[in-house]
């Protein structure tokens, strides 16, 4: 027999009142108690057991329901079974047709066996009722028994295996043996506990028991509620998630629309099929857009995936832009927008006409060099224009970082492609020219080189696969036509310098200044300013004024944003109600843009004895500086001042032994030195200088100090000086010579070791100025103290010299554009 409890129902009917012993089969039951009144199904299986309840069938359908001590025992004789039971009443019998019985029974009494009449062909046994005794009196009882309702009432609350009618049936029980048997069917009892119920007689004793049985049923429960409720609060967020954004799924199925998610990835495939990707970014945009699909809403990680999917679909990977190759055309651009600058034009078109024989020709990669204003971004533009190409610049100064040019892994949080790829989105063709500004200002530290980045970027053996970290998918770069700019070649890093063309814009002279003022600047800024050709005339010596008095440089910012300035006033008067045609004159500019800011320091500081003017190299193109010395009462003492390094300073104590050892030569008191201080200095405090180029300017300086003769204001000088007097070759003549040339000099006095250098100064920029190659200290002094193309000036003769060469100069400056260039 297999007797399983499933569910205990409060029977109707009421329990058989019957007493006395009597003689019942047997019904051995497996983990299995039935209390009075309750009802409970029964599926049997033993031969033995089938037999019993088919003659219980015959008589009155009673059957002494008795536990088995062992649940596993299938042949159960007397001494294992319990020796207390309950007499079960057959409701219900059905036989199905697999074979076995199935039962409806209810509880009658609790009974204990006497002794078993027989065994054979099934149990048949003596039993006498078990008659309960209340133990207490009623009222006691009636106390107990509300105890246990109250206790049992909790418990029904929280064991939700209980059907949620059974604590009001509970309560509504009057009679309390009748609530001990319902609240131990109730619990959860062991076959020991509710053998122990059965056969206790006493009721008070009863409710002792299964008031100690549901209190631990209570404990038991709220120990696991509270478990279950701490469970629930660490899924709850995870799973609340989930079950709102299934909602919000129905939700805009119900609506008909579509999910943020859904049109997101849609929209980007509809992309993916018209941008005509190339195989490989397409099927790594296509596996980022099956991760996306499957990705919910919402979630961080979709929208690093989508930006990544943009990126590839926005970069050129096959557009690219037809080179315009017509080389007359072209030409006719690069002038248009810049003045002279022929060798770099010349260069283009050259490539221009190469790559017109042999398309497949690599372009070279052109480095402008120069100070700044020259020209070499603006030259950048131009020759895009030229070539019909797209422009784009990045600008490499302070750039540290590797990851600047080649972008950071896309595990970083907000990473990005590096400079080069964002680039070329932006050209929106893989073409373009690309100009890399400031190479020479490129940094290098911990966090990587990142000019061995752009040594990858700029060599044609690569860059037709470069990588860049964040797209890891390689771009082919070779297409680009590079021009990287620097204002000063030597910070460039030497490999980088190897695989470019160095092109050098080297400044302008005043002469080519005015020109590109008028041809160029003046129109440019009238449009800009929305003024009409014929509105607006700025005279020659207005220009040559700005020139002179607002602006000192190699290139030509400022001039522009004076010549800005001038075209703005003119715009104002205009919007204030001027009609006729304006016309700038050099008394006009001074109106306008303010006081001077240069004053010509030439003339005003040299001509004076123990000043010389000096030649300096800076990045910014060169640049003039003097050198002053004075003496006092004193013995020996040298001081250096005007924020000098080392070198320079150096070069001054050299100067002095130059000087000393020459006393008699140079006609100076040989034991001047016992008597006097010397301080030298150069001015413009402000700003460092070093080097040793001063040598020959500073010996000049106490020399002309020492004897009282004035130094030639138009005459300008550099070189190195050995303690033997000899003139050593220094730096930079180039931008020497234009910023001698800016500044109003007519002769330059510089080392004849450098005669060859003098071949790189354009030739107008040596037009006009007279060159005196030197080997020693003594024709450099004999150099310096003369009329720029005349004879030694003598002192007193100085000041009428001065007047003489600046009148002369004012004459050579008459328009440049008369010489019809
Ligand atoms: N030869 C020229 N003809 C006409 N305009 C010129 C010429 N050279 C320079 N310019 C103009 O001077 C201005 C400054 O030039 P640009 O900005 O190209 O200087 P840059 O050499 O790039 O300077 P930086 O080194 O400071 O970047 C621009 O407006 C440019 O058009
Ligand atoms: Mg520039």
């Amino acid at each position: 027999m297999f007797g399983r409890k499933l569910s205990s129902i409060l029977g109707q009917e009421p329990a058989d009142a019957g007493h006395g012993a009597r003689e019942l089969p047997v019904l051995p039951l497996r983990n299995l108690v039935v209390f009075p009144n309750m009802m409970a199904p029964l599926a049997i299986g033993r031969p033995a057991s089938i037999q019993a309840v088919d003659g219980a069938a015959i008589g009155d359908r009673l059957i002494a329901g008795i536990p088995q001590k062992d649940a596993d025992n299938d042949d159960p004789r007397p001494d294992d079974l319990y020796d207390v039971g309950i007499v079960l009443k057959i409701v219900k019998m059905m036989k199905p047709p697999n074979g076995g019985m199935n039962l409806l029974v209810q509880g009658q009494r609790r009974v204990k066996i006497l002794r078993y009449a027989s065994t054979e062909p099934f149990l048949v046994a003596q039993t006498e009722p078990i008659v309960t005794v209340p133990g207490a009196d009623a009222v006691e009882i009636e106390g107990r028994a509300q105890a246990l309702k109250n206790i049992f009432k909790r418990v029904a609350e929280l064991n939700n295996l209980l059907p949620a009618e059974a604590a009001g049936l509970a309560l509504a029980v009057e009679d309390p043996e009748a609530l001990v048997y319902v609240v131990a069917s109730a619990l959860n009892l062991s076959l020991d506990e509710n053998v122990e119920l059965l056969r206790e007689a006493v009721l008070v004793k009863l409710f002792d028991r299964l008031q100690f049985f549901a209190q631990r049923e209570l404990q038991r429960l709220e120990i696991s509620s509270k478990i279950q409720s701490e469970i629930q609060r660490e899924v709850g967020d995870q799973q609340r998630e989930h079950f709102l954004r299934e909602q919000l799924k129905a939700i805009h199925r119900e609506l008909g629309e579509k999910d943020e998610r859904q049109s997101e990835v849609e929209e980007l495939r509809k992309r993916i099929d018209e941008a005509n990707l190339p195989e490989e970014p397409r099927t790594v945009v296509e596996k980022e857009l099956k991760r996306l699909s499957q990705m919910p809403a919402g979630m961080a990680e979709g929208s690093v995936i989508r930006s990544y999917v943009e990126w590839i679909l926005d970069l050129p990977w096959t557009k690219r832009t037809e080179d315009q190759l017509d080389v007359a055309h072209a030409r006719e651009i690069l002038d248009a927008d810049h003045y002279d600058l022929e060798k770099v034009k010349q260069r283009i078109l050259e490539t221009l006409a190469v790559r017109k024989l042999k398309p497949d020709a690599r372009g070279p990669i052109l480095c402008f060099v120069g100070p700044p204003g020259t020209g070499k971004t603006s030259l950048g533009k131009s020759i895009a224009r030229a070539l019909g190409r797209q422009f784009v610049r990045i600008s490499l100064g302070g750039v540290r970082d590797e990851a600047e040019i080649r972008g950071h892994r896309r595990t970083y949080v907000g990473a990005l492609p590096g400079r080069i790829i964002q680039g070329l989105k932006r050209a929106g063709s893989h073409n373009p020219v690309f100009m890399l500004d400031e190479v020479d200002k490129l940094g290098n530290d911990f966090r990587g080189d990142p000019s061995s980045a752009l040594l990858e970027v700029l060599d044609p053996e690569q860059n037709n696969s470069f990588s860049d970290h964040y797209l890891e998918i390689p771009f082919d770069l070779s297409e680009v036509m590079w021009i990287t700019t620097a204002n000063v070649l030597q910070n460039v890093p030497a490999p980088l310098q190897d695989r470019m063309e160095v092109l050098e814009l080297a400044g302008y002279t005043s002469e080519e200044k005015a020109e590109i003022a008028h041809r160029y600047l003046v129109p440019r800024e009238l449009a800009a300013n929305g003024l009409m050709p014929d509105q607006l005339t700025i005279t020659d010596e207005a220009i040559r004024k700005v020139l002179s008095d607002y602006t000192r440089e190699a290139g030509l910012r400022n001039l522009e944003r004076a010549i800005a300035g001038l075209c703005r006033y003119v715009a104002r008067e205009r919007a204030e109600g001027r009609t006729d045609a304006r016309i700038v004159t050099a008394a006009d500019v001074e109106k306008i843009l303010g006081a001077r800011r240069f004053f010509a320091e030439v003339a005003e500081r040299a001509g004076i004895p123990g000043v010389a003017t000096g030649l300096a190299w800076t990045p910014a193109g060169g640049d003039i500086l003097f050198i002053e010395s004075a003496q006092m009462p004193g013995s020996k003492g040298l001081t250096i001042t005007g924020q000098v390094g080392d070198v320079m300073k150096e070069s001054a104590q050299a100067a002095l032994t130059v000087v000393r050892s020459r006393t008699a030569a140079l006609g100076i008191a040989d034991d001047f030195f016992t008597k006097v201080d010397l301080h030298v200095h150069v001015p413009a405090g402000a700003i460092p200088k070093d080097g040793p180029s001063a040598g020959v300017a500073m010996v000049t300086s106490i020399v002309s100090l020492l004897t009282g003769k004035p130094v030639n204001p138009q005459t300008a000088m550099t070189g190195e000086i050995t303690l033997r007097g000899k003139v050593l070759p220094v730096g930079g003549i180039k931008e020497k010579v234009l910023a001698a040339r800016r500044a109003g000099i007519r002769r330059v006095v510089m080392p004849r070791l450098n005669a060859a250098d003098l071949n790189e100064v354009p030739p107008n920029a040596r037009e006009g100025l007279e060159f005196v190659l030197v080997d020693r200290i003594e024709e450099a002094l004999d150099a310096v103290f003369r009329e720029p193309g005349g004879a030694a000036a003598p002192g007193p003769e100085a000041d009428q010299a001065k007047d003489r060469s600046r009148g002369r100069t004012r004459q050579r400056s008459q328009p440049a554009a008369a010489r019809g260039r």
